[in-house]
């Protein structure tokens, strides 16, 4: 759930899938909003979208600003001068080098050069994205997953030029805003998330590729296996409670057969050449009728709350939280003498 927090004036350029869905995180928490679109086009549905999503929020008892209230602090605009009085801006365009680079350049006309510049790139080096900023220092990854709003997910990566006290005050300021966020302090391509998760996929399309399962199995492995205690504890976490001897002698003999090919394998390069992307067009890895893929989308709305009320049932800080709890219990039921 997110806690409410002082307000910054916080700039998101780019109002696409990840664009909307950050500004409503930002406003749930209590910050003002200057969306920019970059593209006119932006502004056919971003609007509409936003306030879906403060709706279905406060409707799941997510915020606790109502949707008008949160309208109240966001502004649209197309014009990059808006960002003038920004704390911090939120660069979140597509996956491209040189878009990028166009729209950092039109930010940094206008913004502070106190203020603080982040990046939403899934997967560009940090480092490499820092040689067309203006203030390297003051550049930082900023990524987050989808839905923003309701993950406590939060990645804060630092290039190799970046002020590690601004990554430092994010952490902090996200932490605020109800997130769990983590610190990657060297730059490395993919940050953690992503260099765990397609470790996954590669080896998924393997699996397929190579007819030892059928990708209806590898997605029902991943629901049941992996998809039942990820949310409760992460992977060392999770080897500790279940038998760290056991996982030791299994990495000896399986590690060398894992695959590590360095191509994109054939199976999504012939569905994306063809222009598949799934439940958009409703051609990926299965096939979806309109009906089907709107449902895909809003089953996964409404799962999204229920996992994260559950997970917030069981905190990072879960174990520390019980103990305390057992030993106030013990306290007043000894009448006050500690045992
Ligand atoms: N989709 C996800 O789940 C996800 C998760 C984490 C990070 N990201 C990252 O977030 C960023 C945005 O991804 P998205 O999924 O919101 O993409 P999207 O396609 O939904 O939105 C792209 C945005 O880029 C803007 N844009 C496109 N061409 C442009 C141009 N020529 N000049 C200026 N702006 C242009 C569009 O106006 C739009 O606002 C990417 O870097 C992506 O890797 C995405």
């Amino acid at each position: 759930m997110q806690k409410q927090n002082a307000t910054n004036e916080i700039g998101v350029v780019g109002l696409g899938l990840m664009g909307c869905s950050i500004i409503t995180a930002l406003l749930m928490s209590g910050n003002k909003v200057i969306a920019l679109a970059p593209l006119p086009d932006d502004m056919k549905n971003a609007p509409n979208k936003i306030m879906h999503y403060l709706e279905d929020a406060y409707g799941n008892g997510f915020s606790t600003y109502t949707p008008a209230q949160n309208l109240e602090r966001l502004v649209y605009t197309e014009d990059y001068a808006e960002l003038a009085n920004c704390d911090i801006t939120m660069e979140c365009v597509s996956e491209n080098l040189e878009i990028k680079k166009k729209v950092y350049a039109n930010i940094e006309k206008f913004i502070s050069p106190k203020s603080i510049l982040t990046t939403n790139t899934s997967a560009l080096p940090i480092t490499l994205l820092k040689d067309f900023v203006q203030y390297p220092n003051r550049f930082i990854g900023m990524h987050w997953a989808e839905p923003a709003f309701t993950t406590k997910f939060l990645e804060i990566v630092c290039s190799s030029a970046t002020d590690i006290t601004i990554a430092e005050y994010l952490y902090e300021l996200a932490s605020g805003w109800g997130k769990e966020p983590t610190l990657v302090r060297k730059d490395i391509r993919g940050f953690i998330t992503n260099r765990i998760m397609y470790a996954m996929y590669r080896e998924a399309f393997f699996l397929v590729e190579n007819g030892y399962a059928t990708i209806e199995d590898v997605d029902r492995t991943c629901r049941n296996d992996g998809g039942h205690w990820m949310p409760f504890c992460g992977l060392f976490r999770y080897m500790d409670i279940t038998g760290l001897q056991a996982y030791y002698s299994v990495m000896k003999d399986l590690f060398p057969t894992l695959n590590n090919q360095a191509h994109v394998p054939t199976l999504i390069e012939g569905i994306a050449k063809q222009g598949g992307n799934g439940i958009v067009n409703g051609k990926g890895f299965y096939s979806y009728t309109p009906e089907e893929a709107a449902e895909w989308e809003k089953a996964y709305e409404e799962f999204s709350f229920d996992i994260s009320r559950l997970s917030a049932k069981f905190p990072i800080d879960m174990v520390e939280k019980r103990l305390l709890e057992k030993a106030a219990v013990n306290f007043v039921n000894n009448n006050g003498k500690i045992e």
